[in-house]
């Protein structure tokens, strides 16, 4: 080909083929990773929305927050924003503007995803319809409303990822370590928090009743008086599929989200997730380990 005619057609390609819009299986990979990390659970409408227009508000110690609209509108979403953009706030927890994130948006777990799986999500969210809505305004007093501050708690506490697959492991459990860190966030329910609202790692899994958002998290470390070291990998699979425990319950509260998220993944995911699980280490916490009645 004439070197002039490449050009046109290089020129005519990107026309009509915009960088994230054409890449069908980006998006649905994306939409696997949207799902099974439940973003619409906190950007929802209502819990049964699926389109993240913002809505659900978060209680925490220090105020309440509110999801934010992340269509791709352009003025009240986060159409404007490049995949570079979207890359740094989850990665580092920074929007647009130099705008500092707060941690109830679970970035410090979302910082692990791979490249791959940020751009991902990013065609996935571009590729959905944008809805023309305000986000909410957050109801925080100072100083924890001053996002100035978050320098110096990410400064404190937050790792950035990716993720980096554990020598002496095998793939299986890699993955699994990947889809619990990264994508499903267990840990942002699961471990307990110190005052500035970090997560403490060497409490890792062992549970935070009355966290965030009136949650009771049970102790899920392979602990087996007051975690869940008497459950099978099958059972625990079951969990991530139907909600359902081994002893019939049906978990509720904020784990129902969870698992509608869960539900959506591949069994062979599941079943990662659940190998990996078992080998989280034992912590014994206090008795009684687990909530008397949860809200269903
Ligand atoms: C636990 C609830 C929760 C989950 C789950 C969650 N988010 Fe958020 N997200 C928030 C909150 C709250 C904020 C607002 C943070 C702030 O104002 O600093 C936010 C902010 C954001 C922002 C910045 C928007 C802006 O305009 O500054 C993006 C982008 C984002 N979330 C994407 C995602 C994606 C993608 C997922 C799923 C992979 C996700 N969120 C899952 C609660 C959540
Ligand atoms: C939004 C907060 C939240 C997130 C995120 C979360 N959980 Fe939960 N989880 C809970 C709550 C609350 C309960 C208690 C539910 C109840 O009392 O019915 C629970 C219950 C459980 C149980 C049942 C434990 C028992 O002893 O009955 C398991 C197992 C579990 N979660 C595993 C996970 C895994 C694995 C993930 C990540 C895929 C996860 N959770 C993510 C809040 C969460």
């Amino acid at each position: 080909m004439k070197k002039s005619a490449s050009i046109v057609l290089a020129f005519l390609l990107t026309v009509i083929h915009p960088a994230w819009a054409g890449d069908e299986a980006a998006i649905q990979r994306g939409k696997y990773l949207y799902d099974g990390a439940d973003c619409a659970g906190c950007h929802g409408a209502d819990p049964s929305s699926s389109t993240p227009s913002g809505g659900k508000s978060l209680t925490t110690p220090f105020g309440i927050f509110h999801a934010p609209n992340i269509t791709p509108d352009k003025q009240f979403g986060i159409g404007t924003w490049s995949v570079e953009d979207f890359h740094h706030a989850l990665r580092q927890g920074i929007a647009p503007g130099g705008k500092q994130l707060f941690p109830v948006f679970p970035f410090p777990s979302f910082s692990a995803l791979t490249d791959r799986d940020m751009e991902d999500l990013y065609a996935y969210l571009m590729s959905i319809p944008p809805v023309a809505v305000p986000s909410k305004p957050h109801e925080v007093q100072a100083p924890f409303s001053w996002r100035s501050l978050m320098w110096f708690w990410r400064a404190l506490f937050l790792k950035p990822g990716p993720y980096q697959p554990q020598a002496g492991r095998d793939a299986e459990w890699n993955r699994g370590n990947y889809l619990v860190h990264a994508v499903a966030h267990c840990q942002e329910c699961h471990t307990p928090r110190n005052p500035m609202g970090a997560l403490i790692q060497s409490r890792a899994f062992s549970g935070n009743i009355g966290g965030p958002d009136g949650q009771n998290a049970p102790n899920i470390t392979s602990d087996v008086l007051t975690g869940i070291g008497g459950w099978t990998v099958d059972e625990i699979e079951t969990l991530l599929k139907t909600g359902q425990t081994p002893a019939f319950d049906a978990v509720g509260s904020g784990m129902k989200a969870v698992v509608r998220g869960t539900s959506k993944l591949t069994d062979a995911d599941r079943h990662a997730m659940a190998v990996y699980l078992k080998t989280v280490p034992a912590i014994r916490t206090p008795l009684p380990p687990k909530p008397v009645a949860a809200s269903k």
